[in-house]
């Protein structure tokens, strides 16, 4: 197929694009980042650019039929936000739902079985749980010589007398290594915390702008886009890669690896959940906007392509309605917490966005300031 040359200025980035590629996605190519409220429909204006030679047109409805030079003003230009990533609180009691036991090196063996491990552990356990087809632990695959640790989790019951299920063998003693990614899935941006599961400290702190953004600033674009051929699949790999992203360089920072991060639980609205998963969202963007299910959803994060541990389970928090998203869920948790921790921690307000929620802090700041008789910024 003929291709073209398009350089973007005043970058000075080029690319070589097959004929017919519009501008926008020539755009991504070079890592430009062009805004798109109606996620490339043509309606919102916001993708304007300049072809030289003849003017202004709409990058997401222009295709490329020659070589261009093609000027990006900077008010078509999505800038990457700078993103609230500090809180307080860090370091508070965890209860993991993961137990690792270590069997030495004389005790473990090529026929290392589940009831061997049960028998140690002195608890009743299960091969990987039904939704984790794909970590099927392969109790044979391991040398024994420098023993082996057992990586179980409680059923979502955390009964005690309800069987473990093994969801990992690992070579060696591995029982400090113990982590958690918790993820605040926004439409706007995505926040990511790594957390030690046995002490409860955050180890690092990393965010990023969706990358969705390329297909519309709200949740009813990407609803829109989601309904095109191969859509939601689209809106669900560059989520995906993201939080792979946000992964490496959380587990870089805290110099762990993602092979010891078990457990990834996602809050967000309820589109957004649905995207991440793979569910249908087409009931979301019509009256009476009931969404495919409001129920937890609990899968292997190696069947969605997440990069932590073999046995890793990504979870997304249940949603209460179909506008209403395990956000909100976080929030009633997180009030419930407030309630039971000790001290002045007791008060959770609910924003119904990141941007009001630090608008919300600020005023609060001042008004907290004014009554001390501190005005002023
Ligand atoms: S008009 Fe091009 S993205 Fe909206």
């Amino acid at each position: 197929m003929e291709h073209f040359t398009v350089t973007f200025l005043p970058d000075q980035r080029r690319v070589a694009v097959p004929r017919g590629t519009t501008l926008i996605e020539a755009a991504d190519r070079a890592g430009i980042l062009l805004y798109s409220a109606c996620g490339r429909v043509g309606t919102c204006g916001q993708c304007r650019v300049v072809v030289g030679g003849e003017g202004d047109v709409l990058a997401c409805q222009y295709r490329v039929e020659r070589d261009l030079e093609v000027t990006v003003p900077d008010g078509s230009r999505y800038y990457t936000q700078q993103i609230l990533r500090q809180t307080h609180g860090e370091g508070t009691a965890a209860e993991p739902s993961l137990i690792k036991v270590f069997v030495p090196g004389g005790e473990a063996g090529p026929e290392m079985s589940v009831e061997q491990v049960a028998r140690i552990l002195g608890r009743p356990v299960r091969p990987c749980p039904p939704s984790h087809e794909s970590s099927v632990v392969d109790m044979g695959a391991l040398s024994s010589g420098s023993g082996i640790t057992a990586v179980c989790r409680e059923s979502l019951s955390a009964d005690p007398t309800e069987p473990l299920w093994l969801i990992g063998i690992e070579p060696g003693d591995t029982r400090a290594e113990l982590y958690g990614l918790a993820v605040d899935l926004g439409t706007t941006t995505i926040v990511g915390r790594l957390h030690d599961l046995q002490s409860g400290h955050v180890l690092a702190t990393v965010a990023e702008a969706n990358p969705q953004i390329r297909y519309g600033d709200d949740v009813v674009s990407r609803i829109h886009h989601a309904g095109d051929p191969a859509g939601g699949e689209m809106l669900q790999s560059v989520v995906t890669r993201c939080l792979n992203d946000l992964l490496s360089r959380a587990c870089s920072e805290a110099g762990v690896s993602p092979e010891c991060v078990y457990e990834v639980v996602v809050a967000g609205n309820t589109t957004m959940g649905h995207l991440l998963v793979g569910l249908p969202v087409a009931s979301l963007g019509q009256a009476p906007y009931h969404a495919h299910t409001l129920e937890m959803q609990d899968r292997a994060a190696a069947s969605l392509g997440i990069k932590a541990a073999p046995g890793a389970r990504l979870v997304v928090l249940p949603n209460i309605a179909g506008f209403v998203g395990a956000d909100t869920t976080a929030v009633a948790l997180a009030r419930r917490l407030g309630e039971l921790a000790p001290g002045d921690l007791n008060k959770v307000l609910f924003a119904p966005g990141g941007a009001e929620a630090v608008g919300m802090a600020i005023k609060l700041a001042r008004h907290a300031l004014r009554c001390q008789g501190a005005g002023g910024s």
